[in-house]
């Protein structure tokens, strides 16, 4: 769907993700064989029904724009494909699989998110989801030259509570002061619903976070209701007061401009998924919107978000859609490129490593 064909010049580019949840990179093969791996039965007869099923639902919000009997909520569909999710094996095979697809699209680094309360809630143990992540940081660096810092996100349609205790069995995989930290993950992030769930909710999981030396972000989903609160809640209140460190989506702050004018003395950059909105927004409100924020002076990155159940749309196609539609030249393709590297939670050797790489690329070709 709307899917454009990859130049060549979008395919060479040196790529950094920030927005992308390694459940929604969970491919219907990958999951046909998990199930069978695991003996699970799939509410699908076959693997072209269950392909089928990836054609998800612009429902994202059955809230606000009312369900359609028997189709599945963005979000239920998301959660239904980790049922097949079960060891140590299956999650690394997971991460391996969206790791090396990232090589294959020269992304040089990413920063994944992961819930572990999807996982341990169905009863499996976070060491499994852990071990399972961590080997296949380790492993993808070595084998395919990718790196990676992953993002714990708390499920913000849970009780708070359940987040805490999902980040303190998780503390020990964590980078930051941990002490013996594993280094699996450097940030804390605001996932899921956010029907009625506003991000300042979780300002004690930010706070514990915080204390740890780790990074925050959050999601301002694009035409949640009371966006425009919640944008302000991350903005100036989280964090003490700080605000977070990226918000993740956040178009909306284009609507008023204390928010953006926020965003910009704040210096708080978004990771948008030009796809995930393109699925229910017109190409000519959409993309002068995104051109628009970048024109005040607001930081922005492309990401994918759950390119299997966005219609297979990855990283590089989400970049095509705004070197087409927003009429970028390959100057602004690479200065995104660089706005990631700036936004982004690497060590310092792995920024310069991109920033040169992308110094290199000549842009009037
Ligand atoms: N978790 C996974 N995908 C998500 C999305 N698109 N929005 C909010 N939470 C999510
Ligand atoms: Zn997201």
């Amino acid at each position: 769907m709307n899917g454009l064909a990859i130049s060549p010049f979008i395919a060479a580019l040196p790529k950094v993700e920030l927005h992308l949840h390694i459940e929604g990179t969970l491919t219907p093969s990958l999951r046909w064989e998990l199930a069978h791996r695991n003996k699970i039965t799939l509410p699908y007869a076959t693997f072209e029904d269950l392909k089928a099923s990836y054609a998800v639902t612009l429902n994202h919000r059955p809230e606000l724009n009312g369900r359609q009997p028997g189709i599945p909520t963005f979000l239920e569909a998301y959660f239904a494909g980790c049922e097949v999710l079960r060891t140590e094996e299956d999650f690394y095979d997971l991460a391996m699989a969206y790791l090396r697809r990232c090589a294959e699209m020269n992304v040089r680094y990413t920063e994944p998110f992961f819930d572990i309360q999807a996982h341990t809630r169905r009863g499996v143990a976070a060491t499994a989801v852990l071990d399972g992540y961590l080997r296949a940081q380790g492993d993808a660096k070595c084998q395919f030259g990718v790196r990676s810092r992953w993002i714990l996100c708390f499920l913000r349609d849970e009780p708070v509570a359940k987040g805490l205790a999902a980040y303190v069995e998780a503390r020990p995989w964590a980078a930051g002061t941990v002490e013996g930290g594993k280094g699996l993950f450097h940030a804390v992030g605001l996932a899921s619903n956010a029907y009625e769930r506003p991000p300042m909710l979780f300002e004690e999981g930010f706070a514990l976070a915080k204390a740890d030396g780790l990074h925050v972000t959050m999601h301002c989903d694009f035409g949640q209701k009371d966006t425009h609160e919640h944008m302000h809640e991350a903005i100036f209140q989280v964090c003490d007061g700080h605000g977070s460190e990226r918000i993740d989506h956040g178009l909306d702050a284009e609507d008023k401009e204390e928010l953006w004018q926020g965003l910009v003395d704040r210096k708080i950059g978004l990771t948008l998924c030009p796809h995930a909105y393109h699925r229910r927004t017109a190409t000519d409100v959409l993309f002068p919107k995104i051109r628009r924020l970048r024109d005040r002076g607001v930081k922005m990155c492309i990401n994918s978000d759950d390119p299997t159940l966005m219609h297979d749309v990855w990283i590089d196609g989400n970049m095509q859609k705004v070197y087409t539609y927003c009429e970028f030249s390959k100057a602004e393709m690479v200065q995104l490129v660089r706005n990631a590297v700036d936004m982004c939670w690497a060590e310092e050797d792995v920024k310069s490593a991109i920033y040169k790489e992308l110094d290199e690329i000549n842009v009037l070709e």
